[in-house]
């Protein structure tokens, strides 16, 4: 096909699908304005090939597969969720360069993903605009330097792939990033991003040295170029807020050759009681080679406590570890297994057998969920884990889980601001509630939307306040969001919950935002307000 009538057949079907759009607040949507983007892409992505890898229109056959592809929570792909008027999948840095300058020039709302795993659905939806998708599904190469320890990813990439790759090169390296594989690198770096290395290594941020993003006025700068309060932003502060991060330069740690894995799971209420009770008071503490969480969930009907952990070093080591430090555990050498830090991950993921079983882009496509987290300071008492017990025999807590994650060790050397995470010393362990329902029980999500809110305030008086915590990753939109599109309100709103996901380090945020973006470009729900926001365009 000729550009000149691919072009054109877009443009037309563009104009039809544009009347098919409803957009309950008229200032944000204008034909002219959509067809003057498409066209100011067309013309820069001047290859008809090109364009039709990166353009993809309603028409398309492949528009709802693609736009499935990455959608982790049934939540939001309903008949009735928003869709965005089109999904762009660039094929090179200078296609995210060209479809921000177009989408700026021309007004067009933008979102960003990469593994689309948003807990609130924020890549992939917006519910008061026409958007569009910037999709960087075909970014995703891995470069990695052995010798010096580190890798350039960009932000298409899993962080299964970046396992995957390290795994092959090494025995001995590895990289503390989150548990799931099909977590995308673009989102979760940029809000931090853990799993089982955390107490040894931090946060996934903590070991990014350098990165490319395309900021608002279409430039890709590397770290030099946007300085150092900007490259600071991106390293827990959400990248939605900033811009588009293509690549991240990251420094890999050292794993020991052989890790060793367990996992002790508890069926009696009474044991399984003592055992969390007393693991609030050695998990943040014990060596940091060793990670346990607790998990609690119902199988067949019965809830039970299982304990999942990670030690760097050999079984025998861990063994006289855990019987000095933590015997109530009652570990024995049966629930371990030794085994390389890339099939640890395999093993964690509870996938299959062999490390290319992280590659797979899996979606999760029959269970919604609703998510809040919380940082623990203080031991909670006993008959508090005893009544989230109760919690998960309620009906509406078939599917629901319960997940510690402990902190201690590295996450409290680093300091608050040290990067936009700030719930490092002091703080214990994470409690992460999830309540999850079958995708055809849709119809009845919000009795299980309830189920999470109701342990979350019965929660309130044992967790971190003043503010109350939050993990920007794990995204929670009843603590705020923005009400309409009327700017000058903007900063007393965004500091509502800004202040719980980052605590002080919310005004930096803020002042990385008005210098970096001071138009409110990247914007979503959440993001980061400017000082003064601009007058209402
Ligand atoms: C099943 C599951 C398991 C998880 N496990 C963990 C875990 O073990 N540890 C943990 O810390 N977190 C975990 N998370 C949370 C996860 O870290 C966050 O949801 C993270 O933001 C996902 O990144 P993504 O690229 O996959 O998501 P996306 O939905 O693509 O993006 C998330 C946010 O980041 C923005 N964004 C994405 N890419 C870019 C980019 N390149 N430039 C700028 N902004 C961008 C998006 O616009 C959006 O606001 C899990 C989530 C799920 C659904
Ligand atoms: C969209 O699809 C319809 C029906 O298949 C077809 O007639 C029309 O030409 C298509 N439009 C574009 C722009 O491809
Ligand atoms: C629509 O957008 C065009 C181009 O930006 C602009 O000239 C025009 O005034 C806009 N119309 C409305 C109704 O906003
Ligand atoms: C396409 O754009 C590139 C750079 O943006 C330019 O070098 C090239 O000449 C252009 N090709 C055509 C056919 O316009
Ligand atoms: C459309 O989807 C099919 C199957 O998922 C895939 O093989 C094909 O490459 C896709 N085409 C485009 C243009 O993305
Ligand atoms: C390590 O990085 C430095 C600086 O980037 C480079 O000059 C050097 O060649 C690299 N070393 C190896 C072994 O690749
Ligand atoms: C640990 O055991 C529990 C209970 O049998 C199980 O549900 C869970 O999937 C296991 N965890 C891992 C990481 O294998």
């Amino acid at each position: 096909m000729k550009l000149q009538s691919f072009f054109s057949s877009i443009l037309i079907f563009f104009t039809t699908i544009f009347l098919l759009v409803q957009t309950p607040h008229p200032v944000s949507a204008n034909q002219s304005n959509h067809v003057g983007f498409l066209q100011c892409l067309s013309f820069r992505l001047n290859d008809t090939n090109i364009v039709s890898k990166v353009i993809h229109t309603l028409n398309d056959s492949n528009f709802s597969s693609l736009l499935a592809s990455s959608i982790q929570n049934p939540r939001f792909s309903t008949p009735d969720t928003p869709k965005p008027i089109l999904i762009l999948t660039p094929v090179q840095p200078s296609d995210v360069q060209s479809a921000v300058k177009c989408s700026r020039r021309y007004g067009i709302h933008v979102r960003t993903r990469s593994g689309g795993h948003d807990y609130e659905g924020l890549s992939y939806v917006t519910h008061n605009k026409p958007f569009v998708v910037l999709d960087l599904r075909n970014l995703r190469s891995i470069t990695i330097d052995v010798n010096n320890r580190t890798v350039w990813v960009q932000t298409g990439a899993t962080i299964g792939e970046l396992y995957y790759e390290i795994g092959k090169k090494s025995r001995t390296l590895g990289f503390p990033a989150g548990v799931c594989p099909t977590v995308g690198v673009g989102g979760h770096f940029s809000g931090g991003g853990y799993g089982t290395l955390l107490r040894k290594h931090g946060l996934a941020a903590d070991h990014v040295i350098d990165a490319l993003v395309v900021d608002a006025r279409g430039r890709i700068l590397e770290r030099r170029e946007m300085g150092e309060d900007f490259f600071w932003a991106i390293r827990g502060g959400g990248g939605s807020s900033f811009c588009v991060v293509l690549s991240w330069k990251i420094r890999l740690v050292d794993v020991p050759s052989t890790v060793t894995v367990f996992n002790v799971t508890k069926f009696s209420e009474q044991s399984a009681l003592k055992i969390i009770h007393q693991w609030q008071f050695v998990s943040d503490k014990v060596s940091d080679d060793l990670f346990v969480r607790v998990m609690l969930q119902r199988y067949k009907n019965v809830v039970r406590a299982s304990f999942p952990g990670l030690y760097l070093g050999p079984v025998n080591n861990l063994l006289r570890l855990v019987n000095r430090e933590f015997p109530e555990l009652g570990l024995v050498k049966e629930d371990c297994k030794e085994m390389s830090w890339i099939e640890s991950v395999v093993w964690f993921a509870e996938l299959g057998e062999v490390p290319t079983d992280v590659l797979q882009r899996r979606t999760r496509a029959s269970l919604a969920f609703k998510a809040k987290s919380d940082f623990v300071q203080e031991p909670m008492p006993e008959i508090v884990i005893s009544k989230m017990w109760k919690r998960l025999q309620e009906p509406e807590a078939e599917l629901a889980q319960l997940i510690f994650t402990p902190f201690g060790g590295k996450m409290s050397e680093i300091g608050d601001y040290e990067t936009p995470f700030p719930h490092r010393g002091g703080n214990m362990y994470e409690i992460q509630y999830l309540s999850y329902w079958r995708r055809e029980e849709g119809e009845e999500k919000e009795k299980y939307m309830r189920w999470v809110e109701r342990v979350y305030d019965e929660m309130s008086e044992f967790v971190a306040r003043s503010p109350r915590g939050a993990y920007i990753n794990l995204r929670d939109l009843d603590l705020g969001m923005y009400v309409g599109d009327d700017k000058r309100s903007k900063y007393e709103e965004g500091k509502s919950w800004g202040v719980k996901y980052f605590k002080n380090n919310f005004e930096r945020l803020v002042r990385v935002k008005t210098s970096v973006d001071p138009f409110d470009f990247f914007c979503d729900e959440q993001s980061i307000p400017t000082f003064r926001s601009v007058e209402v365009i």
